[in-house]
Parts: structure tokens; C-alpha cells; sequence
């Protein structure tokens, strides 16, 4: 018996990997975070699953529902939004869960900024604009930030920002903002990117709060940085003719310097 921790991605059922879908067909109870994960996700459940949305639960009541099911031999699938590995808590049940002598599992998931991305067909990591990206939020009623995790730190980076839970937030994301990317930074809001609702709304960095409007309140991504204007950057040096390299020879050792 195990349980599975499955990263179930950001909305769309088929965005799962083959691995996620697979094995929460295989397993008869199925654990999920209703807030966010979608109920058509858990139609890839077996026919009889027992099937608990963990939403209105604590800590205690959803690690009581995996020792039920390691005491009767059931596997369980454990869901999660987007991918396992970001706010997610997976880490404080795995660690109940190895105290008490339970297996688990890890398999990953579409994390929502990708599907954000996706959806905006944009690449955030563009030739001499962005290198990095930083998935981070704004501290929240349960969650405090580490000192020195703050918007204006990441900011001064200049890379492309990819701020989770905070659209509620936006006033404080814009001034934190503003004295490293200037007015005209190009953002992105996407809200609940890969549901059939999906929305997209762009404006610059001093326009982004008048061009939201009202109605989006939660499940969004705010996207700020150079890379968003997708223009302005270089080609790589990777497709470049005359770039040397181990996989496309132009010379005698290959680029292998
Ligand atoms: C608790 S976190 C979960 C993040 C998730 N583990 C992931 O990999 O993206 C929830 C936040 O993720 C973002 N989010 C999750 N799903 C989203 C979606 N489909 N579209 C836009 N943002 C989403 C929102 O910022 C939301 O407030």
C-alpha cells in the first residue's frame, strides 16, 4: 500500500501526465484538494473509488483517512494542483506519513505557470531580456515570507516574475514593483489558465490594476517582466548557422570546447 502524492495540474483533465492518470485509476481512494483540483480530474477515478475532498479537512483528519487506508491495504491517490513540489503541503503530510511507517510516492504535474505561459504562448526565458524565472507570492494570513524572499529583492533581478496567490495583492505587487521594472514592464494576469474560463488580460506594469477590472479574485497568475513584451530579444545561439556544437558539427571536435 502506498500513497501516491500526484501532481494534477492546473485544471485541464488531460493536462495530467500519463504516469498521474494511470495511477489514480489504480487506486480506490482518491484524496483531492477541492479548491483547486477540478472535478473533472477525478473522472479518471475507478468505478466505486472512494473518492474525499480534502478541502474542508485538517492536517489530522486527511492523514486519518491514509492510515484507514494503509490499515485496509488500499493504495491511495493523493491530489494536488499544478505540480507537487510548490504549495502544495505535500511536505508536512509526507512527513506524518513516513513517521508512521506509510509508503508514499511522488509523481510531478503541470504546474500552473506553465499552463499560464502556455496560454499566453510565451516563452519567459528569452535571449538577453530574461535568463531566469522566479516562482514566488506575497505573504498570505497562513503564510509568512522568509525575510529577504521579498517582490523588491526579486525584482532587482530583472527576471521574469511568476507571482502565485497574490492577485488579491495586486496594489502591493505593482509598488513593490515599479522602482525596478518601471511603468511600461509588460504583465500578464492569467486567470485559471487551461479551465474552459480561462482568462488573459495584458497591460503594462501602471496599467495592470485599472485594466484587471473587478471579478477576478483568486486561482490567477500575475507574470511581470521584459520577456512578457515577447519582442525586443535575440535569437539563441543555439540554431544559430554557424554556432558549433556536439549535436550540429560545424568543426573537427564537434564544439566539444
Ligand atoms: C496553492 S497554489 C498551488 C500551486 C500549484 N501547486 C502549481 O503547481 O501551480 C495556488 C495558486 O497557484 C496559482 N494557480 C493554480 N492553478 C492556476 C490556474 N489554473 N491558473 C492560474 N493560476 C493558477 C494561483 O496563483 C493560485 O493562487
Amino acid at each position: 500500500m502506498t500513497v501516491h502524492f500526484i501532481g494534477a495540474g492546473p485544471g485541464a483533465p488531460d493536462l495530467l501526465t500519463l504516469r498521474g492518470r494511470d495511477l489514480i485509476a489504480s487506486c480506490p481512494v482518491c484524496l483531492y484538494a477541492g479548491s483547486l483540483v477540478p472535478e473533472g480530474v477525478l473522472a479518471h477515478c475507478p468505478p466505486g473509488a472512494r473518492i474525499v475532498n480534502t478541502a474542508p479537512l485538517d492536517l489530522d483528519a486527511i492523514i486519518a483517512e491514509c492510515r484507514a487506508a494503509h490499515e485496509a491495504g488500499h493504495d491511495v491517490a493523493r491530489l494536488h494542483s499544478g505540480d507537487v513540489s510548490i504549495w502544495s503541503a505535500m511536505g508536512e503530510q509526507i512527513r506524518r506519513l513516513r513517521a508512521e511507517g506509510i509508503p508514499v510516492s511522488v509523481t510531478p504535474g503541470v504546474p500552473s505557470f506553465s499552463a499560464a505561459a502556455a496560454a499566453l504562448e510565451a516563452e519567459l526565458t528569452l535571449p538577453g531580456l530574461a535568463q531566469s524565472v522566479v516562482l514566488t507570492r506575497t505573504p498570505g494570513r497562513a503564510s509568512a515570507m522568509p525575510e529577504g524572499e521579498t517582490l523588491r529583492n526579486f525584482a532587482a533581478t530583472g527576471a521574469t516574475l511568476a507571482i502565485h496567490l497574490s492577485i488579491h495583492n495586486l496594489a502591493e505587487v505593482v509598488a513593490d514593483l515599479l522602482p525596478a521594472y518601471g511603468p511600461d514592464c509588460p504583465v500578464a494576469v492569467v486567470y485559471r489558465a487551461s479551465w474552459p474560463e480561462q482568462r488573459i488580460v495584458r497591460a503594462t506594469l501602471a496599467e495592470i490594476e485599472a485594466a484587471l477590472g473587478e471579478g477576478i479574485e483568486r486561482t490567477a497568475l500575475i507574470l511581470v517582466g521584459p520577456a512578457l513584451a515577447g519582442e525586443g530579444f535575440d535569437d539563441s545561439r543555439l540554431y544559430a548557422a554557424d554556432y558549433d556544437r556536439r549535436f550540429r558539427p560545424r568543426s573537427a571536435n564537434g564544439g566539444a570546447t
